[in-house]
């Protein structure tokens, strides 16, 4: 092998330098290494409320139609520290058996949260992303989408400790049907197939046609899921599209989740892909790389059931923490008042991301929180974004602790003498209540 030249070797050592600080550099601002004295935004005692019974709520959506929150809660308070493979929180699923979480439908106004009742499932209910979509033959009804991740049966029903690569969990997607003002919902079916693995988030396009994000490949606490998460090269998750029938099995037992429900691979190669919401535009979503801190500004294929068509990446936005659930809030009093419209994506993640290894077993812990508005500035004549990037609510994990999504309600300006204000709402995976605050837009 022939020597490399000296200038060839100092100039290669320098860029290895460079680029592993970089990526050091990067690491260290999105997982708050940097971040010893998380900061917590002032709030005025009047502009700050606590939602009573809204206990472990990891995703929170707005339905525009209803002026209606919607949200999964766990509910219970200890079950998430024994039982979240997605914290791979795997020490006692026997909680289970006691304790299920639920549905919840918030009026933004009156700041109260309602537990649905559910008719036809009694099962276990360990909740995470979800996704609310209005009925098209019957406006005033939606429905909702909402992952479940139960234990794997082989591992409970084994005597014997089964082998290493059989997964924990068996997570899948629950669907269910609500009137909206009703305080029920009808559970029309679970859905499954071998391509979610590691369900997170959701986005429907229509009520059969529902793309998920896995946000891992190694399912358990480990140096190679520690990889995964730190190492932004490691793209090693995608995005999936399911298509599946509407109809009710006639008896819900657990072999009818995979009865009429086909998949494909719509998007892979993808570091942590976590959040999914949609964005702008009927074909636009957003999909957060969580670790990585990256907001990708993506478009859905035209024809969805085609098993070669795949999403496209467009944009990215990075942000100075980890993310979760991305949502988009489109302005509804645009232009009016002071001329300004003041729409975009609210995405929600950890301040202190790098201590999660130990928190996520810690009932008494704290996590700080991050709270993020993006706004498209300007389009450059190459199609790249340029975006306004805000802070819109910090918390040093006393007032909520972690956030996963968030959301925001305009407030009538002339409610507000002329202001532009909103209500933002903040939940997290492990926060004891979602919090509403008036921030300025
Ligand atoms: C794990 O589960 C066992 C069995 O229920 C329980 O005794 C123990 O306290 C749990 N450990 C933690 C860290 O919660």
């Amino acid at each position: 092998m022939k020597l490399l030249g000296p200038s060839v070797t100092v100039a290669l050592l320098a860029y290895a330098i460079y680029s592993w600080g970089t990526f050091i550099y990067h690491n260290a601002i999105v997982f708050g290494f940097l971040r010893t004295n998380p900061m917590s935004t002032f709030v005025q005692a009047e502009d700050i409320q606590y939602i009573p019974d809204t206990v472990h709520c990891e995703d929170l959506h707005y339905h525009a139609p209803s002026k209606t929150l919607f949200t999964a809660c766990e509910d219970y308070p200890e079950t998430r520290f024994q039982w979240f493979p997605p914290l791979t929180n795997f020490n006692d699923s026997s909680i289970l058996k006691t304790y299920h979480g639920s549905l919840h439908v918030i009026d933004p106004e009156t700041k109260k949260s309602q537990r649905l009742t559910v008719d036809n499932f009694d099962g276990p209910f360990i909740t995470h992303g979800i996704e609310v979509l209005t009925n098209p033959e019957q406006p005033n009804a939606v429905y909702i989408y909402a992952v479940n991740h139960l234990p794997n049966p082989a591992h409970v029903i084994a005597i014997q400790p089964p082998p290493a690569d059989v997964p924990k969990a068996r997570s899948q997607i629950e669907l269910f049907h609500h009137v909206i003002g009703t305080t029920t919902a009808t559970h029309l079916r679970s859905i499954w197939h071998p391509l979610i693995r590691t369900p997170n988030d959701l986005v429907a396009t229509s009520p059969t046609s529902l793309y998920v994000t896995n946000d891992h490949l190694y399912r358990d606490h480990g140096p190679m899921r520690f990889m995964e998460d730190m190492y932004a090269k490691a793209e090693w998750t995608d995005v999936i599209h399911l298509q599946f029938s509407l109809e009710a099995p006639s008896t819900p037992a657990e072999t009818d989740a995979v009865a009429g429900v086909t998949a494909h691979v719509a998007l892979d190669k993808f570091h942590n892909a976590n959040g999914l919401g949609h964005g702008r535009y009927e074909n636009e979503v957003a999909i957060a790389s969580a670790a990585s801190g990256v907001l990708s500004i993506s478009e859905l294929p035209s024809s969805p059931l085609s098993k070669s068509s795949m999403i496209t990446v467009l944009n990215r936005i990075e942000f100075g923490s980890t993310i979760d659930n991305p949502s988009y809030f489109s302005d509804p009093y645009a232009g009016t008042a002071d001329g300004v419209d003041h729409s975009g994506f609210v995405v929600a993640g950890l301040g202190k991301a790098h201590t999660l290894a130990q928190t996520r077993k810690q009932p008494e812990a704290k996590d700080p929180v991050m709270v993020w508005f993006a706004k498209p500035v300007k389009q450059e004549e190459n199609g790249n974004v340029i975006w306004e990037k805000r802070l819109l609510f910090e918390d040093d994990g006393t007032r909520i602790r972690s956030a996963s999504a968030a959301v925001l309600v305009a407030i009538d300006p002339e409610k507000e003498r002329g202001k532009r204000k909103a209500w933002l709402f903040v939940t997290g995976f492990v926060s004891s209540s979602v919090v509403a605050v008036k921030v300025d837009l």
